[in-house]
């Protein structure tokens, strides 16, 4: 069997410029850039200042990872050390998408090397193997939470997927973005909410959990208009900490039990003995915690908190796989590609 190659992935979908090299599902090194603190003024992400802030970041975030794989060799010896490069080529923002694919594209024609796009999304079902690279997997059930989306994926094998649900309208990271604008409080929205919470009561504002009858699909723009509307009725003149935090904890309760009961429900109906997380949201310590209190019988695994949020080595590892299949190396970008299986 030949060794498994050695493959430099680079993620620029949103706003962190990434890379990583992986080499058999070991992360050698993983750099990430963000840019939270560029979008956070306007408390959400401009797509023009993250193509640009893409552009001049991703060589010297390429050179590190490369130099910290490599015990200090620079991204110019690249050639004779990787295997592989591996870009996010969707879904995602379409002038950021681009910067990625470019950086990739130079990087493999000069060193001679295989191109792979890559599904962001399937790089974020695909993350845990990462964290538990001995561990037998499959199949398993995928809650991928993020910015952009909310899916539930069978994940038969790598390359083997059966979509059941997707968000109608906001995503569940979107959700908690633009409930931490209302509240004024900073970008990105998920850690802002969640430490808010810290100090609050989940079950002082009884939110609606938006759980949509006979089919695995997820709604949250309801919710969102429970928290405005309950902001602008109830706010105090001086709104303290408290009825802040109060909101915080009782809004990312009902995302929350919506995300945890629609999973176990989703679950149960394919006798799946395994649930898999990823996404920013599974970043979410609550989240977390009451997932393992409420699964029972069925397995649930998180990726450590550097392989919720967007990084390189899930593109590096998910492009290695489709390394093995020619006819999936595609490297059109698609702002909104979908997850499909491999042909
Ligand atoms: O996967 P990700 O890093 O980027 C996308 O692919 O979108 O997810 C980012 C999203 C943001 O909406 C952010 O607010 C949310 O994940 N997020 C969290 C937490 N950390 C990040 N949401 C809830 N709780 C968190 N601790
Ligand atoms: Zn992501």
């Amino acid at each position: 069997m030949s060794p498994a190659p050695v493959v430099l992935g680079i993620e620029t979908s949103c706003d962190e410029t990434a890379a990583a090299v992986v080499r058999g599902g070991r992360v050698l090194s993983s750099v990430v850039s963000s840019q939270a603190d560029l979008h956070s003024v306007y408390s959400g992400v401009v797509p023009e200042l993250a193509s640009r802030a893409h552009m001049e970041r991703v060589a010297s975030v390429m050179e590190r990872a490369v130099r910290g794989a490599f015990g200090g060799a620079p991204l110019s010896s690249a050639k004779g050390r990787l295997g592989a490069v591996a870009f996010t080529r969707g879904p995602g923002l379409a002038g950021a998408l681009l910067v990625g694919k470019v950086a990739a594209q130079a990087l493999a024609r000069a060193a001679g090397l295989p191109l792979v796009g890559v599904n962001h999304l399937e790089a974020h079902a695909l993350a845990i193997a990462l964290a538990l690279p001995q561990r037998r997997l499959f199949p398993y059930l995928a809650l991928i939470a993020s910015g952009g989306h909310t899916d539930l994926l069978w994940v038969e094998a790598p390359g083997r997927y059966r979509v059941l649900g997707r968000t109608r309208d906001d995503a569940a990271g979107e959700v908690f973005d633009k409930v931490a604008k209302l509240l004024k409080l900073p970008y990105p929205g998920g850690p802002s909410v969640e430490r808010a919470g810290r100090s609050g009561d989940p079950s002082a504002v009884p939110f609606p959990r938006p759980i949509l009858p006979g089919c695995w699909d997820f709604s949250f723009s309801g919710l969102k208009t429970a928290v405005l509307y309950h902001v602008r009725d109830h706010a105090p003149k001086k709104a303290g900490a408290r009825f802040v935090s109060d909101i915080c904890a009782s809004f990312q309760e009902a995302v929350v039990d919506t995300l945890i009961e629609k999973t176990l429900s989703a679950a149960e109906h394919l006798g799946a003995r395994r649930v898999v997380l990823g996404g920013g949201v599974a970043a979410n310590g609550r989240l977390r915690e009451k997932f393992l209190a409420r699964a029972g019988r069925v397995e649930v695994l998180f990726p450590p908190l550097s392989l919720c949020t967007d990084n390189a080595a899930m593109i590096a590892h998910a492009g290695s796989l489709r390394l093995k299949r020619p006819l999936e190396r595609v490297l059109r970008i698609d702002p909104n590609l979908p997850v499909r299986s491999w042909s």
